[in-house]
């Protein structure tokens, strides 16, 4: 039975193009890519998409900082996370940025289709401003003392020492980070999209995507306290896109961010010269499903805020959105300052990525909670699963193959191999369904089993009496063809090693869609080491690395 191929458009979240990515960014881009690689393998058609955010206050200020314009920090930005992505084997369709075109006409299609549906309004509000540096302060540029217990050097949103939550001008005291002074409070107009107007909109949303349940909870609470319309508009100087019909406004970056996913698409479509433009794909009754994979700080903006701006605007809203929770390093939160941290680039100068890849997949389940990675269960985990279970069993059956022109022969134990087989249905479904963790279980365990086989039959001791060359090559022959299967089912989580295995075995195009027949009467290469084992060395210098050294 062949089904309805599917078409996806999916993505992860737009790294700020401020600094370089971290194991944090890093979870998010691989836990995308498996579920990209499966659907792919599965024979959907799948277009993965990605870019840089450039706007907003911090990233103005970081270009300050280098004496840089913004758009050059950000193209700088753009392309080292390009090349640290494509280290780790992330298979992006497109990698671009929000500062384009593209995006900026679909930010201004976006808000004046809401603006024409009625769904944009303006109100007067008071800021706190920065007289010396010419700037309303952002929450998390304005430090004072909280207004319920006094606490002092508070942000203006919220109170580290009491929890308290508050508008900026009502903190005590409130100085400037940048002046050091104590700013004014002054009056704006802002635009507001009126997301209060789409409560049922969003409801009806929630209701027809399967999100997690997790999710589901945090968005019912988020109701319960109330929706309020959301303030869009920022005053110069910023960095971002003037909004229509005004002077000196712009658009809040989180405005434009989720639809740099939309100008992203339009960029790839027209780079692969294809006649479709981003807003057929996105519209209401496009065939796409659309499938947005985020961390669980921005939830807001991708489950309320975004299919309302959608739906405002008459766009398609998004199939489903996949949460994943923090990563943590040793047990701890990840901190700079702290000496707990480790960037992308670091790993890669002294790990294969597979590594890290299979590690993550194997912590990784469909719920949001974090995710820890300790490099010392990281290594042993590699070790014990890749190393030990999955290579031996090809290292131990080729010697025998040897003594056959390294030929894998006709006669197998089929029964075995069709187990494995059917196995390796659910394994993708597991990934499909982002339970990537289960999927590695399983893939163990049949690993466990082939070299169980391969211990009950022996070959080592058959191969004593040249009688026995037909066994040793059935039995073999065998554990080649589990090894393979093995092999197509890791191809998600381990791309590097899996494409370097099926040279080994001379099937460069294998795939899912061969693997109901095995493979039979067909000559490999000599055995070569396929991977090597992460050393205590290995260990301690990410450890050194981590503490920034
Ligand atoms: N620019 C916004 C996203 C815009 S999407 C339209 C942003 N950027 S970010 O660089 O701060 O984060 C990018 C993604 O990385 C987010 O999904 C965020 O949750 C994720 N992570 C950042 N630190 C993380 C961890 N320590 N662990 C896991 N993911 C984390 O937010
Ligand atoms: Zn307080």
């Amino acid at each position: 039975m062949t089904k309805k191929k599917k078409e996806l458009i999916v993505t992860s979240a737009l790294p700020y193009a401020n600094g370089p990515l971290h194991f944090g960014h890093l979870l998010e881009h691989v836990q995308t890519d498996i579920w990209v690689r499966s659907q792919r393998i599965l024979g959907n058609r799948c277009i993965y998409l990605c870019a840089s955010d450039a706007h907003g206050t911090p990233i103005m200020m970081k270009a300050d900082q280098e004496n840089i314009s913004p758009e050059k920090l950000v193209d700088k930005y753009m392309k080292e996370h390009k090349k640290t992505l494509k280290a780790f084997q992330i298979d992006h369709d497109c990698y671009y940025q929000t500062h384009s075109d593209e995006n900026k006409k679909y930010s201004e299609l976006i808000y004046n289709n809401a603006l024409k549906n009625g769904y944009i309004s303006k109100k007067k509000i008071k800021q706190l401003f920065d007289q010396e540096k010419n700037l309303f302060l952002a929450d998390r540029y304005v430090q004072g003392d909280c207004p319920r217990c006094n606490a002092p050097n508070q942000y203006g949103d919220n109170c580290d020492t009491c929890g308290a939550k508050y508008e900026a001008t009502e903190l005590k005291n409130p100085i400037s980070i940048f002046s050091k002074k104590s700013p004014i409070i002054k009056e704006s107009e802002h635009i507001f999209f009126n997301l209060t107007s789409l409560e049922n909109e969003i409801k009806t949303w929630i209701d027809e995507s399967s999100l997690q349940e997790s999710v589901i909870n945090k968005l019912k609470e988020w109701f319960k306290d109330g929706l309020k319309d959301w303030d869009i508009s920022r005053d110069a100087p910023y960095f971002g896109f003037k909004i229509p019909g005004f002077e000196d406004k712009y658009f809040y970056v989180w405005l434009d961010a989720p639809i740099g996913y939309i100008g992203t698409l339009e960029k790839f479509l027209k780079d692969s010269k294809d006649k479709a433009s981003a807003q057929e794909l996105w519209s209401e009754n496009s065939n796409f499903e659309i499938y947005h994979f985020i961390g669980k700080d921005i939830l807001n903006f991708h489950a309320l805020f975004w299919p309302a701006l959608l739906h405002a605007a008459e766009f398609k809203k998004p199939s489903n959105v996949f949460v994943h929770g923090f990563l943590t390093l040793n047990g701890k939160k990840m901190s700079k300052s702290k000496g707990n941290f480790l960037l992308a680039d670091q790993y890669s100068e002294i790990l294969k990525s597979d590594f890290l890849r299979y590690y993550l997949a194997s912590k990784l389940t469909n719920k949001i909670n974090d995710i820890d990675l300790d490099l010392k269960d990281f290594q042993k985990k590699v070790n014990t699963d890749l190393v030990g279970k999955f290579i031996n069993i090809a290292s131990r059956v080729q010697k025998f193959l040897k003594s056959n022109n390294n030929k894998i022969g006709t006669d197998l134990e089929e029964s075995l191999i069709e187990e494995f087989r059917k196995e390796a249905e659910f394994i993708f479904n597991d990934y499909v369904n982002l339970d990537y963790s289960n999927a590695c279980k399983r893939i163990m365990k049949l690993a466990d089993s082939a070299n169980q086989y391969i211990d009950q039959n022996q070959p080592w001791v058959l191969a004593k009496e040249k009688i026995n060359h037909k066994k040793v090559i059935k039995i073999s022959s065998t554990g080649m063809n589990l090894f393979r299967i093995l092999n197509i089912c890791l191809e998600p989580l381990i791309p590097e090693t899996t494409s370097k295995i099926n040279l080994y075995l001379n099937l460069a195009e294998d795939s899912f869609e061969k693997i109901s027949s095995s493979v039979k009467n067909h000559e490999i290469q000599s055995f070569k080491p396929l991977i090597e084992r992460i050393e205590d060395e290995d260990i301690e210098n990410l450890i050194e690395a981590s503490k920034g050294g």
